[in-house]
């Protein structure tokens, strides 16, 4: 309903004051609307309508290409996005767009945000709450190391606000399962004398194992002297967040995470 009203609202407003599509008022069009999160949420509500048929639904590709890590997408500057979606790509099955510049701009805008990194987008949560839930009743620094504190089963999370964007943050946190991390591969080794080690693979071959446990330590097996290498299905990652953690833990966490970056951007205000 409130995304209706806004529609509306946002449309009378652009055509009355500055029609977008005359050339210099493009980037003023672009500055209206690339960081407004009511605009970027319009923006998803009308790609799901016209957009998601080639495209899938979360926009990570069908008939069309993958939209979040496609480089066509991320390279082109907000401009050149406008133009791609509203005019289409001609002689490809990508259309021109049946919708008001003021909608493209709102999908341009949804489709600019789903490439940023997490740093980049605008955030629901509260990081501070975020930061005490990652350390506290998460449990997440038991496997997760940020700027060299914390656990080593799972990936170093210090870069992870750059390196990933909100809704690849979100399906790691709450469907660790759906994709498989590199050089975490979770395994549980049986020794010759029956000592077990859980941890995960670095290195697998046919003839050796190498495994990093949870303490941090790396045991080169060779898989002669192993009774058992037995790799494990799901990951070392707890997939029970989605019911451990509220709805507000979550984009509170998210907050969080999305803020860990090895060099703040110039334009940030730093946190803490
Ligand atoms: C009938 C299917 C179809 C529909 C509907 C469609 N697209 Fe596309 N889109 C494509 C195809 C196919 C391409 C690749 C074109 C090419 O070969 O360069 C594409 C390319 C793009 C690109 C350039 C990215 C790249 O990697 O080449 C963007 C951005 C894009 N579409 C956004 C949208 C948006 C936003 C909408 C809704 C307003 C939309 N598309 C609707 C099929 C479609
Ligand atoms: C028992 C160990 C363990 C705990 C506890 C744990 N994780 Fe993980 N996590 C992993 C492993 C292993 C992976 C890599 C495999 C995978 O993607 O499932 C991972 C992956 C991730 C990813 C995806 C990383 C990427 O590169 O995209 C995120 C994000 C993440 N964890 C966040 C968290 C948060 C936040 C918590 C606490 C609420 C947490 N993890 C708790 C082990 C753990």
């Amino acid at each position: 309903m409130r995304i209706g009203i806004f529609l509306l609202a946002g449309a009378a407003l652009l055509s009355a004051q500055q029609p977008p599509h005359e050339a210099g008022d493009m980037k003023a069009a672009a500055g209206l609307y690339m960081k407004d999160s009511a605009a970027i949420a319009a923006g998803e509500e009308n790609f799901k309508l016209v957009c998601s048929g080639c495209h899938g639904i979360t926009a990570e590709g069908g008939r069309g290409p993958n939209l979040i890590t496609g480089r066509n997408a991320r390279r082109a500057s907000d401009e050149e996005l406008f133009d791609i979606i509203k005019n289409g790509i001609a002689g490809s099955d990508m259309p021109p767009s049946p919708l008001d510049d003021p909608k493209v701009w709102q999908i341009t805008a949804y489709v600019r945000n789903l490439s940023a990194p997490a740093y980049r987008q605008p955030l629901k949560g509260d990081p501070a709450a975020g930061k005490a839930i990652y350390y506290g009743k998460g449990g997440c620094a038991n496997c997760h190391m940020i700027r060299g504190e914390g656990g080593y089963l799972g990936p170093d999370l210090t870069n992870i606000g750059m390196d990933r964007n909100l809704s690849q943050l979100r399906e790691g946190l709450l469907e660790p399962n759906k994709r498989f991390t590199e050089g975490f591969r979770p395994v549980i080794a049986t020794l010759a004398d029956g000592t077990q080690i859980k941890g995960v693979a670095k290195n697998n071959s046919n003839y050796s194992l190498q495994l990093l446990d949870g303490k941090g330590r790396l045991h080169l097996l060779d898989k002669r002297e192993l009774k058992e290498a037995n790799f494990q299905e799901k990951s070392w990652m707890p997939a029970n967040y989605k019911d451990k953690l509220s709805e507000t833990e979550v984009e509170d966490l998210l907050a969080f995470l999305a803020q860990q970056t090895i060099r703040a951007p110039k334009d940030s205000a730093s946190e803490e």
